[in-house]
């Protein structure tokens, strides 16, 4: 499995041996470089960057550490090996071979699941691609361009399994991926979160904690799949974001750790130059929101055909006793019918705006198992988001702030699945629309929370040195000190 870098494209599939993949590729490369020069971090072409690539798929030691330039990173193609006698671990199929072609029972199916995860990985770029001009410091430069290749990486890794598995559509597909960008109204990435404007580094470090964490789910899910070449692509693609999500967490933790020290200076902590704990709840609660969403409806039945084909898995699906699924409930608060439709219905002419809103009634239900696979993905995100807003709080404590950060309830502000249209308080109690619209500025940035945030983002390139609102991070990148030269 030794990556080969020999070649234009570096790849441990043996990519030579398969010379009408070869060429679909290295016919795709060009565009995707037009791509990162057009789409890519802004005003970035001729730094050198202190980057890791990939050079084994080895669980460890698998990075190389040098100064690149972005343009000539070595975006490449690593599936972890194959395992003998692998056998679909879920679902109707279970038992059975894994799959080394695609079914054709499944093909569009599998299709729609590939190229939705694909569409996030350039999105994120694009919605990063100003971020570089106003870092805090060389290393957080660093962190967001690393995120970024990475980014780019993961684009490849998805454009193989489309061109290598899906002929013609797949090379469509491929080119498509090129063509759609964030948040343009004409040709918007597929999923809401990937089309919101990432305008601040405080916006960064929650996308990276929070957005990159529902990737983490959806990794895993698809590193179950019956499907194996995606399933080993997927695994790889894991141990690269580990790093993303590390960037937002520990991003978010120095936030606390200076917001605790400034306060000690001033009470008002943004007299200081800070970002107050109220504030960063509000942005907290935002991108919290915004990427549950992305796990998809509450009751799917598409969830439950991915599940059912084997196509996609829970998270670690080892940990669970029953890999069919078939039997068994899941218990979940929804919306009860007919009594909202007055509230979130389809008509908006003038005579109706006058009806005052009614308010979501909730009620308990049991749903077969396989149609909450999404809720129950959810679940094991929301642990892990959970498991770091707690480790956020202890930096609070022990910086004497009695203030406390907190996920707001899975029902706030949702834009997707049984609670979207409704409003809900952060702590998940039912709202009028009259009452939402007078608290939101409470619970989400208000325009003049974010002209603040935006106030404080003033970059800072010398080395060793970084922005007052945040805290330089305890240990730097690969054994290196924090005032190494990591931009340059
Ligand atoms: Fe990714
Ligand atoms: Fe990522």
């Amino acid at each position: 499995m030794a990556i080969n870098y020999s070649e234009k494209i570096p790849n441990n599939v043996d990519l030579s041996g398969n010379k009408t993949l070869q060429r679909a590729l290295e016919h795709w490369q060009p565009g995707f470089l037009n791509w990162w020069s057009e789409m890519g971090p802004d005003e970035s072409s001729n730094i050198d960057v202190y980057l890791r690539t990939a050079i084994s798929v080895e669980t460890d030691g698998w990075a190389h550490f040098d100064y690149v330039k972005m343009p000539d990173y070595r975006w490449g193609i690593f599936l972890t090996p194959p395992e003998a006698d692998k056998k679909i671990g879920f679902g109707d199929n279970m038992g059975q071979p894994v799959w080394n072609e695609v079914p054709g029972e499944f093909r569009n199916m599998l299709r729609r699941i590939i190229v939705t995860q694909a569409d996030t990985e350039p999105a994120s770029v694009e919605q990063q691609r100003l971020l570089g001009l106003s870092a805090p410091s060389l290393y957080d430069q660093r962190n967001l361009f690393q995120v970024n290749v990475e980014e780019g990486r993961h684009l490849w890794a998805m454009v193989y399994i489309l061109q290598s598995y899906f002929g013609k559509d797949g090379r469509e597909e491929a080119d498509a991926l090129l063509e759609r960008r964030s948040g343009d109204p004409d040709k918007p990435r597929i999923l809401g979160a990937f089309n919101q404007p990432i305008e601040n580094w405080l916006d960064f470090y929650l996308f990276t904690m929070f957005t990159d964490r529902d990737g983490k789910y959806q990794l895993y899910a698809l590193s179950e799949s019956g499907f194996d070449p995606l399933a080993r692509t997927t695994k790889f693609m894991l141990t690269e974001e580990a790093h993303h999500m590390f960037v937002g967490e520990t991003g978010i933790d120095r936030i606390v750790l200076r917001t605790c020290a400034l306060s000690k200076e001033n009470s008002d902590v943004r007299k200081a130059g800070g970002i107050d704990i109220p504030t960063l709840q509000k942005y907290l609660n935002l991108w919290f929101s915004l990427s549950e969403d992305l796990f998809g409806g509450e009751i799917s039945s598409n969830a439950a055909d991915f599940f059912a084909a084997g196509l996609k898995g829970r998270y670690k699906e080892s940990q669970y006793e029953d890999h069919r699924a078939l039997e068994g409930s899941y218990r979940m608060t929804t919306v009860e019918s007919g009594k909202v439709g007055e509230a979130s219905g389809a008509s908006r002419d003038a005579s109706e705006r006058a009806v005052p809103a009614r308010m979501p009634v909730l009620v308990d239900k049991d749903v077969p198992l396989r149609t909450a696979m999404n809720e129950i993905l959810r679940d094991n995100y929301i642990d892990d988001c959970q498991r770091a807003v707690d480790k956020w709080n202890r930096t609070l404590e022990k910086g004497g702030l009695s203030d406390r950060l907190s996920l707001p309830h899975r029902r706030f502000h949702r834009k997707q699945g049984i609670y979207s249209g409704l409003h809900f308080a952060p702590d998940g109690k039912p709202l009028t629309e009259a009452e939402w619209q007078a608290r939101k500025n409470d619970w989400v940035p208000s325009a003049s929370d974010i002209a603040y945030v935006e106030s404080l983002m003033k970059p800072v390139t010398e080395r060793g040195k970084i922005a007052n609102w945040i805290a330089p991070p305890t240990r730097g990148i690969n054994g290196q000190a924090f005032e190494f030269e990591y931009v340059r």
